[in-house]
C-alpha cells in the first residue's frame, strides 16, 4: 500500500482485511477479541508501524491467546514479520507485575494498567534483543512500539511454524541437545531465565526449534530466577521423556550454573 494514504484509507483497508478474517473464524470469543484489538488508540499505533515503514500490511491472524494477539504482516519488499499485540485489558496482567518488579532496566515503573503492558512489551523486545545478541534462536526483533512487537516471522508461505507440542519429532535427541544449548546460552551469554519454556514456547521451524515468548524472562539476577530456571528445566526434561529420553534435570542445571 502507498505509505502516502492516510489514516482513513489504512483504517478502511484493515477493515476489509478484518472482514475477510471474520468470516473464516465464526468463533464469537474471537471475534470479540479482533474488536478489542483494533480498537481506535491500536489503529494509530498500527497505522505509524505503516507510515514508518515497518510493516505493509497485516496479512492475518497466526494466534488469540490470553495476552495477546500475534499476526502475520508483510513489508513493502514482501518479507514475512510477526505482529505481536498485548491487549490492555489482559486478565493476567497481575501476574506481570511480579516480573517487572525485581528488574533493574525497570525500576520505578508505574503499576497502571497500560503503562504496565507497554512495559512489559518493552521487555519482551529487550529481552529478544539480548537473547539474539548472545546467539539464542529466537526471532530477530525488527520494532517496538507501544504495546506492540514486531519481529522475524518462523514459517514459511504455507503457515506459521507449529509449536514443538504439536509435531512428531525426527530426531528428539538432537532438538533437546538444541534447546538445552539455548537455555545454557540464554543463562551464561545472555543472563537471562526464559521463564515459561515449554513445548509451547519451541516454534519447530522445520527441524528448528525456534524458542519464543520472552516476556516473562528475567535477568539472573532477579530473585525469582533461579525458582524459573528449574521449571523451565523440569518441563523440557518432561516433555521429552515422551520420547524415552531420560533428561538429568540436576546435572543441567549444574552445568548452566558454572558460569
Ligand atoms: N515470531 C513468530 N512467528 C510465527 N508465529 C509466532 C511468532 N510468535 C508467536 N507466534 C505464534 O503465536 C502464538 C502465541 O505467541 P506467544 O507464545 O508469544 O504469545 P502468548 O502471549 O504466550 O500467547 P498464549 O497466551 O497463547 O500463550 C505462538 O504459539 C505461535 O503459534
Ligand atoms: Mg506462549
Amino acid at each position: 500500500m502507498d505509505r502516502g494514504v492516510g489514516f482513513r484509507e489504512f483504517e478502511r483497508k484493515l477493515e476489509q482485511e478484518r472482514d475477510s478474517w471474520r468470516m473464516r473464524r465464526k468463533d464469537s470469543d474471537d471475534r470479540k477479541t479482533y474488536d478489542e484489538v483494533f480498537d481506535r488508540q491500536n489503529l494509530m499505533r498500527i497505522y505509524k508501524l505503516f507510515s514508518d515503514g515497518v510493516i505493509d500490511q497485516i496479512d492475518y491472524p497466526i494466534s488469540t491467546g490470553k495476552e495477546g494477539n500475534v499476526f502475520r504482516a508483510t513489508t513493502s519488499d514482501g518479507t514475512p514479520l510477526a505482529l505481536k499485540i498485548y491487549r490492555t485489558s489482559t486478565a493476567t496482567f497481575k501476574d506481570m507485575a511480579k516480573y517487572i518488579a525485581g528488574d533493574p532496566r525497570f525500576k520505578g515503573v508505574s503499576r497502571n494498567r497500560r503503562k504496565l503492558i507497554m512495559t512489559w512489551s518493552s521487555k519482551e523486545y529487550r529481552n529478544l534483543q539480548r537473547l539474539h545478541d548472545a546467539g539464542v534462536r529466537v526471532p530477530v526483533p525488527v520494532a517496538c512500539h507501544c504495546n506492540m512487537i514486531v519481529m522475524e516471522f518462523i514459517g514459511s508461505d504455507s503457515g506459521p511454524a507449529p509449536m514443538m507440542k504439536d509435531v512428531k519429532l525426527d530426531s528428539p535427541v538432537g532438538v533437546a541437545e538444541i534447546i538445552l544449548g539455548h537455555a545454557r546460552r540464554a543463562y551464561q551469554k545472555a543472563e537471562i531465565v526464559h521463564g515459561d519454556l515449554s513445548e509451547y514456547n519451541v516454534l519447530m521451524n522445520g527441524d528448528e526449534p525456534v524458542i519464543i515468548d520472552v516476556g516473562q524472562s528475567v535477568l539472573l539476577e532477579h530473585p525469582l530466577a533461579d525458582e524459573l530456571l528449574v521449571r523451565d528445566m523440569s518441563n523440557i526434561a518432561r516433555f521429552f521423556r515422551r520420547y524415552g529420553l531420560s533428561i538429568d534435570v540436576e546435572r543441567e542445571l549444574r552445568e548452566i550454573r558454572k558460569r
